[in-house]
């Protein structure tokens, strides 16, 4: 079944085209991995799939919602627009947690403020995500006092606190020291295995290697290539993804 479905995303910043004419749909429990270099576009196409950057052109399709480019903000479209927004869930490469409130807060804010929760049942939610990512001990530190690690899985909490229908990542784990690294990965396989969608942006290839059904190579804002992680990582067929992983040395061989 169809979650996401990107029609012709086009986006350009004054002279320089980022994306040129991205097709792209995702299934439900479907985990794909984007991939590429430095400038590709990775995260201009995870930002356009929610209007946080507005494309060019395109339509973006979230189950039965549905935002296209360049129509006027009426309240049609605002509506849509906060569909999108709310069955998404963004985690970015810094945490961008509320510093002034305690790791159970930043996971309660969503449910109460915008989905008008009660705040009982938000705190009853709140404490079983938490404890889903692995910090039940953590629950009334406030993100000063957490390392970097928890402060992202903090972020994967809150972001699934609204019950999306898709998780969006961009290089969650880009800012954390090495030996911080794997408790978030290990967090993000647990969601995948329990069938999750998601599309993650990330330098970490052995989890693309592992968790991914299908991996995305990105170069100047095009779709280089897509596969399962096994045709591209062990048979890819075009020669610019062949560099790519030689660039990042993952080529056998
Ligand atoms: N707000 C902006 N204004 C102008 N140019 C932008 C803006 N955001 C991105 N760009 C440009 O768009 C191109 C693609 O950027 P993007 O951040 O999507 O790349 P990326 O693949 O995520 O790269 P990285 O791996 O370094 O994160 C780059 O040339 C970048 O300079
Ligand atoms: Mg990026």
């Amino acid at each position: 079944m169809e979650v996401i479905k990107l029609q012709n995303i086009k986006k350009s910043f004054g002279e320089n085209e980022v994306l040129s004419d991205i097709n792209l749909t995702i299934n439900k429990s479907e985990v794909v991995v984007i991939m590429g270099p430095s400038g590709s576009g990775k995260s201009t196409l995870l930002r356009c799939v929610t209007f946080l950057e507005e494309p060019d052109g395109g339509v973006v399709k979230l189950g039965e919602h549905e935002v296209r480019a360049g129509e006027p903000l009426n309240k049609q479209r605002k509506k849509s627009l906060r569909a999108l927004r709310q069955n998404t869930g963004f985690v970015f490469q810094q945490f961008n947690l509320f510093p002034h409130k305690t790791a159970l807060e930043n996971v309660m804010e969503g449910p109460i403020v915008i989905k008008k929760v009660r705040r009982d049942i938000a705190k009853r939610n709140g404490v079983a995500l938490l404890e889903k990512v692995g910090l039940a001990d953590r629950m009334d530190h406030y993100p000063v006092q957490l390392s970097g690690g928890q402060q992202q899985r903090v972020a994967i909490a809150r972001a699934l606190s609204m019950e999306p229908m898709v998780m969006l990542y961009d290089e969650p784990t880009s800012a954390l020291d090495p030996e911080l690294v794997r408790e978030v990965l290990q967090v993000m396989k647990d969601l995948a295995k329990e069938g999750m969608t998601m599309i993650v942006v990330t330098h970490e290839m052995t989890f693309a290697r592992d968790v991914a059904d299908r991996v995305i190579l990105m170069d100047d804002g095009v779709i280089v290539e897509e596969g399962s992680s096994d045709a591209i990582f062990n048979h890819p067929k075009e020669e610019r993804t062949k560099r790519f992983l030689r660039d990042v040395g993952q080529q056998k061989v």
